[in-house]
């Protein structure tokens, strides 16, 4: 039997990593600075990590959601803390795609409509729903395709106030990433994201903000839309919640009233992911690595800016995207295979940084150093 091909691979074959390192098979080192997309949010194989999960492992490592899981209270007392959201409801599933699937049908439930408002550059996952609400028709299956998907453009305002003027009452969510991630890191302006708000409130949709990707302290704050001083409905989350192991948790705002079966999963929140995400949790919380992610950021972004030529540097904390010219788009192919340096991209020719929050500064030099040199040649 073969693989599925669907993936275009990198050259290189991972055998082991620490912190922001990787080798692979022949002992060359790599550093990491893509976080095996935005899911290393506390360094690879962090001793705290491996033991927690480890220590589970050995106590009982499933049992389903039929029983009491004491492991799933304290997950969710621990995250009410870390980001401030004691007051909301967490329901603990595997992914991101399931997060925001779970999200709409929770928004949908909930008003008793159908219609989802969407935008252009969005990225929400490949399962039914949350990859209609996907700007990227090449993999929209025909099986997915609705009617019920609005799409709008990102960021503008004016057509959002005509589309809630025109069909308000139909509306049961809106679903925006607080940077669009997959799009090119293009953060949602502050009044963009006060208008959604302000038109959900009047019309009585859900605003659901989809921080699979910007959120988890990567931006300096633990939701990135907690810059513009608006708070959502719901919020979904997934890659760095686990540092690998596979967690996302819709957290679900105190209006919702839950009712038996109304949502359900076998392996979301079981006790072996709870034991990753606590983990994360509390490296995040005793290592400080939101403020270290937004100051690293910071000042990576810095001495990106003094680069001359490049487009421009976007984002916030460790989400940047750095938008290069056409005639610099062989950059990310040159880091990794003489720099040794791992990136993500996203269309037509834009380096993605999405580190470990715990990159230190040294590693951001470095990372410097072999950006230059790749850049400049
Ligand atoms: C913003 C956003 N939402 C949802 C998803 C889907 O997450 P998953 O691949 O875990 O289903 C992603 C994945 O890249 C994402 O970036």
């Amino acid at each position: 039997m073969n693989l599925f091909d669907v993936y275009p691979l990198q050259p290189v074959s991972i055998a082991h990593a620490q912190g922001a390192w990787v080798w692979d098979e022949s002992g060359n080192k790599y550093l990491d600075m893509y976080g095996g997309h935005a899911v290393i949010s506390i360094g690879h194989t962090h001793p705290h990590y491996v033991e927690r999960l480890t220590d589970q492992l050995g106590k009982i490592g499933f049992y389903s959601n039929s029983v009491h899981l004491r492991i799933q209270e304290e997950l969710t007392e621990k995250l009410g803390s870390l980001s401030g959201k004691s007051h909301f409801q967490l329901f603990l599933c595997n992914s991101g795609a399931e997060a925001n699937e779970n999200a709409l049908k929770l928004a949908s439930f909930h008003t008793g409509r159908k219609k989802v408002v969407a935008f252009s550059g969005a990225f929400h996952g490949r399962t039914s729903l949350a990859v209609a609400a996907t700007d990227n028709p090449g993999i929209v299956a025909p099986v997915n395709q609705t009617d019920q998907i609005i799409f709008a453009p990102f960021n503008d305002e004016v057509t959002l106030e005509s589309i809630f003027s025109e069909q308000g009452d139909e509306i049961a969510a809106v679903i925006v990433e607080g940077i669009q991630g997959v799009g090119g890191i293009h953060e949602a302006s502050v009044s963009f994201l006060k208008t959604i708000r302000r038109l959900c409130d009047a019309r009585g949709a859900v605003f659901v903000a989809d921080s699979i990707q910007c959120g988890y302290g990567r931006t300096g704050t633990f939701f990135s839309h907690d810059y513009s001083g608006v708070e959502a409905d719901i919020y979904t989350t997934a890659k760095g919640m686990g540092n690998g192991f596979p967690v996302g948790g819709v957290w679900i705002g105190p209006q919702f009233k839950s009712r038996h079966g109304m949502l359900g999963t076998t392996f979301g929140g079981n006790p072996l992911a709870c034991a990753a995400a606590l983990a994360v949790a509390e490296v995040i919380q005793s290592e400080s690595l939101i403020q270290k992610a937004e100051e690293t950021g910071a000042y990576l972004r810095t001495q990106l800016e003094m680069i001359a030529g490049i487009k421009e540097i976007r984002g916030r904390g460790l989400m940047i995207g750095i938008d290069l010219p056409a005639e610099k788009s062989d950059t990310r192919k040159r880091l990794l295979r003489e720099g040794r340096v791992f990136t993500g991209e996203a269309k037509p020719n834009i380096i993605r940084l999405l580190p470990s929050l715990a990159l230190t500064r040294s590693e951001a030099d470095y990372f410097l150093g072999k950006f230059h040199e790749s850049y400049q040649h």
